[in-house]
């Protein structure tokens, strides 16, 4: 793919800041929920210098409701943000399962690629598979954080329940992130990357493959969108 220096605006500030903070905090919470089953005590990860703490009991456990605050602000605000402008680009459509596996035989080199909007077929549906394990695992996770309060109970089913599900979701969010990172291993994709971290991304690369975006946005006069 050609590349020209001229840069077109991809992602706000918001949907940065978004981004970086269920990044930082879900990996902080698979690394402290991991902590309670206990797997450091087991694996002696907790015996390597300056990893002693990762076997407390209290230490992981205040990470992990440090971290689950900050993951919980963020889906919020994040929801709150694009229904207001209403923005909903990144909701899957009919039709994306096949369209993605026309866009990977593509790449594959069979086929032509279809005419791609803001995000990609598999974009969507990767971002509807993060956001329903992410969403679960906050109502399963609030749910055991007011079962750590003394004033309140619930049967044993439901925590029961809340436990199995919180698990589940730990592997949806782990599997979700592997698929996400692996796109980049693809060479096609790679081009979105700066646009995570500086907000802009190449405007040759977004002709060429996000054509119905670029092409809407050149109507609109809107390359300098903000926010
Ligand atoms: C080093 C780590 C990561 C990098 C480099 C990265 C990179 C990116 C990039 C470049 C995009 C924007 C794609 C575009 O402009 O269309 C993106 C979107 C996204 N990221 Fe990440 N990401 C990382 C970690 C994570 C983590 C840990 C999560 C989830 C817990 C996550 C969830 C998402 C979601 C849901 C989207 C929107 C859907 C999509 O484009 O696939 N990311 N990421
Ligand atoms: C990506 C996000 C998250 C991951 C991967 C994750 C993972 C885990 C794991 C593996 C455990 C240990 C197994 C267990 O006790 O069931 C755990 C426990 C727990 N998690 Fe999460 N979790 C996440 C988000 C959250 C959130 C958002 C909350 C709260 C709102 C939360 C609250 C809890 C609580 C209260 C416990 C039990 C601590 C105890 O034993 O009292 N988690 N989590």
């Amino acid at each position: 793919m050609s590349s020209s220096n001229r840069k077109i605006k991809r992602h706000g500030f918001s949907v940065r800041f978004v981004h970086w903070t269920v990044a930082i905090s879900t990996f902080l919470l698979i690394f402290s929920g991991f902590g309670q089953l206990p797997l450091y005590k087991r694996y002696m990860v907790d015996q390597l210098p300056l990893l002693g703490w990762t076997s407390n009991f209290g230490v992981t456990l205040m990470i992990h409701y440090i971290a689950a605050i900050a993951l919980s602000f963020a889906v919020v605000y994040h929801i709150v943000f694009h229904v207001i402008r209403k923005e909903y680009d990144i909701l899957p459509k009919r039709g994306d399962f096949k369209e993605s596996v026309q866009i990977i035989m593509a790449m594959l080199g069979k086929g032509e690629e279809p005419e791609n909007d803001k995000y990609l077929a598999e974009q969507r549906l990767a971002y509807a598979f993060i956001g329903v394990s992410l969403l679960l695992i906050l109502v399963t996770g609030h749910i055991k954080v007011l079962k750590n309060l003394q004033t309140v109970t619930f049967p044993d089913s439901i925590l029961g329940l809340a436990t199995t599900l919180h698990n589940v979701a730990t592997f949806m969010v782990l599997f979700g992130i592997i698929g996400h990172l692996a796109a980049f291993i693809f060479k096609e994709n790679r081009a979105l990357l700066p646009g995570i971290f500086t907000g802009e991304i190449d405007e040759e690369y977004a002709k060429k493959r996000h054509s119905k975006w670029y092409n809407r946005l050149n109507k609109q006069d809107r390359f300098n969108i903000s926010g």
